[in-house]
């Protein structure tokens, strides 16, 4: 277990928040926006936890995770062979730990179907470790699985990267009516934080195109900031560093940064909101899955 972890433990602190960066597409960028906007929330002194859900184990190489340190990771968390702090690690990040995976996950969809409670593992893990982060974030793999089920019921809202390409709004469509399927059946309190959209390419008219069509279609649930195609972001993962770290003036860690602040200011009118108890829709929040026509 890491050491910051012990000397860290807060008496009556805010529970942390659980966000799952999830698309069942493959490669739109889930593994670059849950390293990324982890870092940027652990630059602004956020406590954060990334879970590395996704057998790829992406998430847990672009962090600097070495082969020893995966020795314990989230298919010994979800099959309960280890609890969450057992399997967490440090990261290059200061302030930000990550429970690392590896490919043996994909084997868990599979161990998971016979076991009590499967959709709720993680959820139940995740409930012992909450008062010591501000965020968790959950890394996704491109499938609508247990996997994925685990982090949808585990997490307060979703964060959708999105690829500004031809047939994102019906992917999307399918990814809602889960989330909203989740959410009736499974986790009542599930909302989409917001919809980022990804490698963003301003000289493509189909991204100009799909981007103007994503926007009318979810309204205020897309965020301003939109993340611009940029190499150094491609480079990174390969030096074991979060972009971040590895060059942060670049255009897409500023815009990682910015998609930060976007993010804590719903944050802050979600807390707010829930201060107030009010019911009522939400113009900044998070926002009730809705679905795309
Ligand atoms: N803004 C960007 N600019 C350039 N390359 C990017 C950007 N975002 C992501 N990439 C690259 O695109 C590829 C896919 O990104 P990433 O791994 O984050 O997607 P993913 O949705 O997690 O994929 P998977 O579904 O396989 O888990 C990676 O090689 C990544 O480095
Ligand atoms: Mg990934």
């Amino acid at each position: 277990m890491p050491q910051n972890l012990e000397e860290k433990e807060p008496e009556a602190v805010k529970p942390a928040r659980v966000l799952a960066i999830a698309n069942q597409k493959g490669g739109v960028g889930k593994t670059t926006t849950a390293i990324n906007l982890a870092t940027a929330l652990a630059a602004c002194e956020k406590r954060v936890l990334l879970i590395d859900l996704d057998p790829q184990g992406n998430a847990t190489t672009g962090l600097g995770v070495s082969p020893e340190g995966r020795a314990r990771n989230s298919y010994h968390v979800l099959i309960g062979e280890a609890s969450l702090v057992e399997a967490m690690v440090e990261t290059v990040v200061p302030g930000m730990l990550v429970v690392p995976s590896d490919v043996n996950l994909s084997g868990a969809e599979l161990e998971l179907i016979d076991m009590p409670r499967r959709e709720h593992r993680l959820a139940l893990n995740i409930a012992a470790v909450r008062q010591r982060f501000d965020y968790i974030l959950i890394d996704c793999p491109p499938a609508l699985g247990l996997l994925t089920l685990n982090a949808l019921v585990a997490a307060d809202a979703v964060l959708v990267p999105l690829q500004a390409e031809f047939y994102a709004l019906e992917g999307l469509s399918h990814l809602i009516r889960t989330i909203e399927r989740v959410k009736r059946h499974l986790n009542p309190k599930l909302e989409i934080h917001g919809i980022v959209l990804t490698m963003f390419d301003r000289r493509n008219n189909l991204c100009d195109m799909v981007a103007r069509d994503v926007r009318a279609h979810m309204g205020a649930a897309v965020y301003e900031t939109v993340i611009p195609r940029n190499v150094r972001v491609s480079e990174a993962p390969s030096h074991g560093k979060p972009v971040l770290l590895y060059d942060m003036h670049c255009a897409g860690s500023q815009a990682y940064i910015r998609l930060a602040r976007e993010v804590l200011q719903r944050e802050q009118a979600h807390s707010a909101a829930s201060e107030l108890q009010s019911s009522g829709p939400q113009s900044s929040g998070p926002v009730s899955p809705t679905p795309v026509s």
